[in-house]
């Protein structure tokens, strides 16, 4: 007889990735719903329990955290002896805002002018060294430790799929640094040293103050690095794997904590993409990267 597929979701406890564990539980996968913090962690499953989805469990999971990431992969290993489907949802933004200027901008539409809006919300954001240091270890670092000690585990299911939830603001036609652009679209010379080189001279303009004088983006930059090192991360996985899917999808602009409430569509209809991705069986969904389920560029 065989059980259901196992999924781990990374960053349950709200926000899209709370759905995406209440949608792949609604579609009978036993959900491992993973937060960093165990309280919100046990009342996010709660709250699926008494919404009727049985089939959801709680283990914690800090992904800046190496031996909460190896907690994780033994009681996986452990429990259901395999897993099937790993969503990479955790994130944080690195940014903060003027409280001042959120008003401003929590009193208008998105939708009446969507450009003019989100250019202005993203300018208003600001970053820190502290705060960029902190989104590549969580948005990159963590998602590739989870993702690599993991796969031990994916590569046992018959069809083991890896969904990382991305941004648009990642993709290379938005940065100019040359170097990056290289190392990042030369997936057939890609290696985990070269990730990390491109993370260190990230941090070096950052210190150095020459974001935008050497090509990086000048807003979410940080943010913008590390979802880019995850898309790159991804395709090197999807070549070095082929028995495994692994892709990329950006979610949508989405009312989050992330975005302050603000955005275009909900958190449940965020989650819709990442959910479809996680549970169709396409393999040739392997390498790509998807705009909500459309392909789209790196
Ligand atoms: N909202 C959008 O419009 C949008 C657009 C494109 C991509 N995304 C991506 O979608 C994903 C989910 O974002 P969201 O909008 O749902 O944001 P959110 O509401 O801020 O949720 C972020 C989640 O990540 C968790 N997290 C942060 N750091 C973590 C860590 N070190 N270990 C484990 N969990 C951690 C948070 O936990 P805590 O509750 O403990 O903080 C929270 O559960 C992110 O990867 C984001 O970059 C969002």
């Amino acid at each position: 007889m065989h059980g259901p597929r196992v999924a781990v979701v990374t960053g349950g406890n709200r926000g899209i990735g709370l759905e995406i564990c209440r949608q792949l539980a609604s579609n009978g996968v036993l959900v491992v719903l993973t937060a960093r913090d165990e309280k919100k962690g046990s009342r996010a499953v709660e709250e699926l329990q008494s919404a009727g989805l049985s089939d959801v469990v709680f283990h914690r999971l800090d992904v800046a955290d190496r031996p909460s990431i190896a907690q994780l992969a033994e009681f996986v290993k452990r429990r259901f002896g395999k897993l099937d489907i790993l969503v990479n949802n955790a994130g944080v933004a690195g940014t903060t805002i003027d409280p001042e200027r959120l008003k401003d901008l929590q009193k208008q539409d998105p939708k009446a002018d969507l450009k003019t809006f989100v250019d202005g919300y993203m300018g208003s954001l600001q970053q820190s060294y502290e705060l960029a240091k902190d989104s590549l270890e969580i948005n990159f670092n963590g998602t590739k430790h989870v993702t690599d000690c993991l796969i031990p585990l994916l590569l046992l299911s018959k069809s083991g799929r890896v969904v990382n939830v991305s941004s648009q603001v990642a993709q290379l036609k938005f940065m100019s640094n040359e170097g990056a652009i290289k190392v990042l679209s030369d997936i057939d010379n890609l290696s985990e040293a070269k990730l990390d080189e491109v993370m260190s001279a990230f941090m070096e303009d950052f210190k150095d103050g020459n974001l935008a004088a050497r090509g990086w983006l000048p807003v979410v930059s940080a943010y913008a690095v590390s979802k880019a090192l995850v898309n790159a991360h991804s395709r090197l996985l999807a070549r070095r794997h082929p028995s495994l899917v692994v892709c990329c999808v950006t979610p949508g602009f989405v009312r989050t904590g992330m975005n302050y409430g603000m955005g275009l569509v909900s958190a449940e209809e965020g989650a819709a993409a990442p959910v479809a991705l996680a549970l169709r069986a396409e393999p040739a969904d392997s390498g790509l990267n998807f705009e909500l389920l459309d392909v789209c560029e790196f």
